[in-house]
């Protein structure tokens, strides 16, 4: 249940190599609308959206089908945590330029931290996600979505994006780091505990 394209995209990628068929959820052809309550944490708006989802499904008599939603942002360690939870409202003002304008020179850590809920057709799962990084001094990269283009992501033994931001490496590279992804991997494991 999202409107961002990029989301589902990573969605898609992680939950169809197990046999689902992910899909967009749409009423008569709209993404529902959904109140985004102002809470302290990912997990609380994540919380959240899967109630008002549950909701939605039981209005439309599809109670049975199952429901992903997820909730995300960039935490800037300098800035407090900010944007964190809200990180869209603050995309859609200042955009990246502006959080590169209120940057720390020195201190340029960030995480990208993701909290999805996943409905069953029984019951809700849950799963948790950080990507770590740091914000570079200029936009770079048309790829991705969102903060994309001001973040590279920490180094892993087996994989780096060589000082690429997320904005300039392929999806296929990003989900090696991303913070979705790993709250996805989380959901599928607790999934597996119940199918298998
Ligand atoms: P929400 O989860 O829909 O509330 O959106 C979170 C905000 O964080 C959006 O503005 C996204 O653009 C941003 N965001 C979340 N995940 C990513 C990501 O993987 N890359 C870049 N920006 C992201």
């Amino acid at each position: 249940m999202t409107g961002n394209q990029g989301k589902l995209l990573e969605a898609k990628n992680a939950f169809s190599p197990f046999g689902f068929n992910v899909e967009q959820f749409l009423i008569d052809g709209k993404v529902p609308e959904i109140i985004e309550p102002q809470c302290e944490t990912l997990d609380d708006v994540a919380d959240a959206k899967i109630s008002q989802g549950l909701q939605l499904l039981k209005e439309i008599g599809k109670e049975k089908d199952a429901l992903l939603v997820e909730d995300s942002g960039l935490f800037i360690e300098s800035l407090g945590g900010f944007p964190g939870v809200y990180s869209a409202y603050v995309l859609d003002k200042i955009g990246c330029e502006g959080i590169l304008k209120i940057m720390d020179d020195v201190n340029r850590k960030a995480s990208f931290q993701a909290s999805a809920r996943f409905w069953d057709g029984t019951k809700v799962h849950k799963g948790n996600g950080i990507c770590p990084g740091n914000i570079i001094h200029s936009i770079r990269g048309e790829n991705g979505f969102g903060y994309d283009p001001i973040f590279v992501p920490l180094d892993y033994l087996e994989f780096s994006t060589d000082g690429l931001t997320f904005g300039e490496v392929k999806i296929d590279m990003k989900e090696n780091f991303s913070h979705r992804k790993k709250a996805l991997d989380d959901i599928l494991l607790s999934l597996k505990n119940v199918i298998m």
